[in-house]
């Protein structure tokens, strides 16, 4: 019999890499992963349910979408053919990788959504990461001299930034633009919490790409759906890489039921908003604490204790949040809005812990 070793077969470039680890505590209050708090509509449940006919559990899901990207175009106003659905804005991250990057550059201004590097990396691809300034605003003389050195493929802005909270305004978006013959990605998944869209500049811009999820305002983090908006021959390259069924077909019932019910929607991010604006003010008045601004369905917030001791005490008082502590956000932690009883039951358990 020869010797099988799983990890001598292995890509060795990936041996670094560690699995994603979700922390799992049954019964803890689950603030940390910017999902939306509230349950998923009931009648918009039913909806779904009385539209989803039975034949399409044998049969394949319609590879092309057109429903929702229909739904979507519809949304956005960006034509049809620039846009491509994803198992959640992940799988279109790890896709623009493998269709553009690949022995290339990736450029990533930190700190930020950490999916850019994994799957950067999973395509075989350089993550060069490019620090932030002070303010968490991007450096972008940096990021274009950058640019130029070596083969500059993707560059990621995450706007409004997880987890810093704030913005890239259309100035800099677009000094970036010009200054750049890569595609420029802006993930755009918290945008409905108040941003302002760089949608408008796609008209001219081809390197642009936008890219949203329904994860956050949406509520559908389970099901998986985000998208892209980009020029369509980005469109048409990304479609040679994308697995074919990528979408289940409740998972796009379930979208296109959204966009068909987007009032109500609308009033529950309001509702977020709301609730943020709110705890934001309580986190503020909390002298042990300092806040970052948001326009996003999170609080980034630091102290003078170490973040480790707060999450840990956080989590033996049933709350668990994200301890975001690390380069350029030393002792920081993020907390995710909750409806409104996780959000007092948060405030009173910080207050134990740092008080
Ligand atoms: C900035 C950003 N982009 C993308 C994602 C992933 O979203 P999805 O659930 O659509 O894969 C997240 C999730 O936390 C995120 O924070």
């Amino acid at each position: 019999m020869m010797a099988f070793n799983a990890s001598s077969l292995a890509r060795q470039d990936l041996k670094n890499l560690k699995p994603y680890e979700p922390v799992v505590l049954p019964g803890i209050i689950r603030m940390d992963a910017n999902e939306s708090p509230f349950d998923f509509p009931k009648e918009i449940n039913d909806y779904i349910y009385r539209n989803m006919h039975p034949q399409s559990f044998n049969r394949y899901p319609d590879p092309m979408a057109q429903d929702l990207r229909a739904a979507l175009a519809n949304y956005t106003g960006a034509p049809v053919e620039c846009i491509l659905v994803g198992n959640g804005s992940d799988e279109i991250i790890l896709n623009l990788a493998l269709t553009f990057a690949t022995g290339g550059n990736v450029l990533i201004p930190t700190p930020t959504f950490s999916m850019y590097e994994v799957h950067s990396l999973v395509a075989g691809a350089h993550a060069k990461f490019i620090p932030r300034n002070n303010d968490f605003s991007l450096n972008l003389d940096q990021m274009i001299s950058e640019g130029k050195i070596g083969d500059t493929r993707l560059i990621f802005v995450c706007s409004p930034n997880n987890p810093t909270a704030n913005e890239a305004t259309w100035g800099e978006l677009e000094n970036l633009l010009q200054n750049t013959s890569a595609l420029v990605i802006v993930d755009e998944a918290y945008v409905e919490f108040g941003g302002q869209s760089c949608l408008p500049l796609m008209d001219k811009y081809t390197n642009l790409a936008v890219m949203r999820s329904f994860s956050k305002s949406f509520g559908l983090a389970g099901l998986r759906v985000g998208y892209l908006i980009a020029h369509p021959t980005v469109i048409d390259q990304m479609s040679r890489v994308k697995q074919p069924f990528n979408i289940n077909s409740f998972s796009q019932k379930a979208a296109l039921a959204v966009l068909e019910h987007l009032t109500l929607f609308k009033k529950l991010i309001a509702d977020m908003m709301y609730k943020r604006d709110h705890l934001w003010k309580q986190m503020n008045n909390m002298k042990e604490i300092e806040v970052l601004e948001t326009i996003t369905n999170f609080i980034t917030f630091k102290t003078a204790l170490s973040a480790d001791e707060i999450h840990q005490q956080l989590i033996k008082q049933g709350v668990l949040i994200r301890n975001i502590s690390g380069p350029g956000l030393e002792n920081y932690l993020r907390v995710s809005v909750g409806t409104d009883d996780e959000n007092k039951t948060f405030l009173e358990s910080l207050l134990n812990v740092v008080g």
